[in-house]
């Protein structure tokens, strides 16, 4: 299996989740500790202690903000330091200490670096401000996938498959036969589809005043390094502003916890329907229903025939609608190249 990218950002939770109760979280296979200091900042920290291997979120934090080993009392301070052994008076030996890591708080997400923390740049973490939009409403989850992240990748950068996996929600004939743009910039990739003057989409016909009017569909992925992906859907009166009609802007935010298994954290922000509770439990219900039993079984039960075979080495039919998942491996690949030398030439290799 590939090695991870270390030096990016990757999400580790949405903001509102964390609080001071001690959360431990597995990212890139490794043991995190997530918190809030008293002062109210996120931080991350190595999850396992260095004595004899407790799970620190089994511990408590003390009120310096200090997190206490729960099997023999060690401290550690949010740079990682043990700052208290209640053994050998008090001697702190120097092996006594944790990973830290840089955690920037941003858009509701707290984002995390893996990697050599000098260059963790928080202007490259990718804009997903529709999420803490005051002007729109945002409903959040998080999932959990035993499935390699760039398979989970592939699903969300190839939504051709809304036509078979999820035909009861999404039906629209002619997304097969419209024009997929794919583009890159940099290391961002842009997935595009417009859909002219189509009869409007099951979930967006139960918006529109008129059901069965006729609207300009678009849907659209924004990928960046390692599984990021911002999504826009829409649709609006045929020959109308986009701006007049009525948008799903998903994040669908990918991190690896080991190799075989994701964390998966999305949300669905819109621009209608503002004030609806019984909305937002539609579009949980959609998800549920939507990814949950549909998307999930299907990337698990590609994961299992693939068998931790990476995608290439199956010879796989590669078709257009796989352009851009096919891009994103490659950004991936020249990632891990750069990070690790020797691993683009056993790449390039085979
Ligand atoms: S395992 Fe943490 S103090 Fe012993
Ligand atoms: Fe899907």
């Amino acid at each position: 299996m590939a090695a991870f990218v270390r030096n990016l950002w990757y999400a580790a939770g949405w903001a509102t989740d964390i609080a001071s109760d001690l959360i431990g979280i597995r990212i890139l296979d490794e043991p995190v500790l997530l918190y809030r200091i008293p002062s109210g900042e996120a931080v991350a920290i190595g999850g396992t202690c260095p004595h004899r291997f407790a799970p620190l979120h089994l511990g408590r934090m003390c009120e310096d903000g200090s997190v206490e080993c729960p099997y023999h009392g060690l401290r550690f301070d949010r740079t990682g330091a043990c700052v208290l052994n209640p053994h050998e008076n008090g001697r702190i030996p120097g092996a006594a200490r944790v990973a830290s890591y840089p955690l920037v708080e941003r858009h509701g997400v707290l984002w995390i670096w893996m990697g050599d923390a000098a260059k963790a740049d928080p202007a490259a973490i990718p804009l997903f401000d529709q999420v803490t939009d005051p002007a729109k409403r945002t409903v959040k989850g998080q999932t959990h996938l035993a499935a390699n992240y760039e398979i989970v990748a592939d699903n969300l950068l190839d939504l051709s498959h809304t036509q078979f996996l999820h035909a009861n929600f999404l039906k629209a004939d002619h997304i097969l036969t419209a024009k997929h743009e794919v583009s890159q910039e940099g290391r961002t990739l842009f997935s595009r589809r417009w859909i002219p003057d189509i009869v409007a989409p099951p979930s967006f016909a139960r918006q529109l005043a008129n059901p069965t009017a006729r609207v300009d569909h678009w849907i659209r992925a924004r990928w960046d390094a390692p599984g990021l992906h911002r999504l826009d859907i829409g649709a609006t009166l045929t020959g109308r502003p986009e701006d007049e009609g009525i948008r799903i802007e998903g994040s669908h935010l990918l991190t690896p916890e080991t190799q075989v298994t994701t964390h998966y954290f999305y949300s669905h922000t819109r621009n209608v329907a503002l004030d609806s509770e019984s909305e937002d439990e539609r579009v949980r219900n959609w998800h549920q229903v939507g990814f949950n039993q549909q998307d999930k079984p299907m990337i698990e039960a590609v994961q299992r025939r693939m068998g931790g075979v990476e995608l290439l080495e199956l010879h796989p039919i590669l078709f257009s609608i796989d352009a851009a998942a096919m891009r994103a491996r490659r950004i991936l690949a020249r990632l891990r190249g750069e990070e690790q030398p020797d691993i683009i030439s056993q790449e390039a290799a085979e």
